[in-house]
């Protein structure tokens, strides 16, 4: 196989229905849905993906049942905590992205302290989205652009623009995996996809499995991106 994505993004989706499926509360599914980022994490490291991103928490699951969310937010200083040697030891940069303000400070702290420890690191560079959505996003560059008076009385322009948007830096992912049958963007990110390959997997996300990430991976491998250009055009660049 050629063609690696520099970026992959997931939408983890169906840690409840893998839960019910089993008679466990929903939480247990959150659980066995760690174990599943692990593995993905460890592979895309092993492929030499350069970014994997997790959409892990979005702006509207702020409203699921109260227990639910502490939780999830519980599951996550855990997993952060429980993980930092593991990001050392394999050289992976960890970035959280997301209106961070809302989270619990005892989340807050942790998230800092494995960014601060891991910034230096040099290979996969593992993003988890958390408490974010693809319009407070731009909302959020727009009001950030406005206020720049160096840009006042021009025309607006798209490089400036995305320059204020939280994944600045970041290169737009090339492939979107999203799991449980769900053929959804779910206010995710929606800006940074203009051009990236979609896939959908009826997989759960706690059972994806690398052997699930190597499907998706083939697939992406076997599309052609043409960015708005002709078959020829393309084939004429090669
Ligand atoms: C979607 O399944 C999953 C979530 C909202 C949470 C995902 C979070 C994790 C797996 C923890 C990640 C931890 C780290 C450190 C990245 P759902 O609850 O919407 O499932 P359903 O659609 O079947 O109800």
């Amino acid at each position: 196989m050629n063609n690696i994505p520099r970026h992959v993004t997931i939408i983890m989706d169906g840690n409840g229905r893998w839960a019910k499926k089993q008679g466990l509360k929903r939480i247990f599914g959150h659980k066995a849905g760690v174990e599943a980022v692990r593995q993905a994490t460890e592979y895309a490291a092993e492929k030499g993906i350069d970014y994997l991103s997790l959409f892990a928490f979005s702006e509207e699951n702020w409203n699921r049942p109260q227990d639910e969310v502490m939780g999830l937010m519980e599951l996550m200083v855990e997993a952060i905590a429980g993980e930092t040697k593991t990001l050392m030891k394999n050289n992976v940069r960890f970035r959280v992205i997301g209106d961070t303000s809302k989270l619990p400070d005892r989340v807050k702290e942790k998230i800092s302290a494995t960014e601060e420890q891991t910034a230096p690191n040099k290979g996969l560079c593992m993003i988890v989205f958390l408490s974010y959505s693809g319009k407070w996003d731009i909302i959020q560059a727009m009001e950030r652009y406005m206020k720049d008076d160096t840009l006042k009385n021009s025309p607006v322009n798209q490089e400036k623009f995305e320059s204020y948007l939280s994944t600045a830096g970041i290169p737009d992912p090339d492939l979107l995996i999203r799991t449980s049958g769900e053929q959804r963007i779910s206010n995710y990110l929606l800006w940074q996809v203009a051009y990236t390959e979609f896939y959908f997997t009826d997989v759960l996300w706690p059972d994806f499995s690398k052997t699930d990430f190597q499907k998706a991976l083939d697939v992406f491998s076997s599309r052609e991106r043409r960015y708005g250009k002709t078959e020829e055009q393309v084939n004429n660049l090669k």
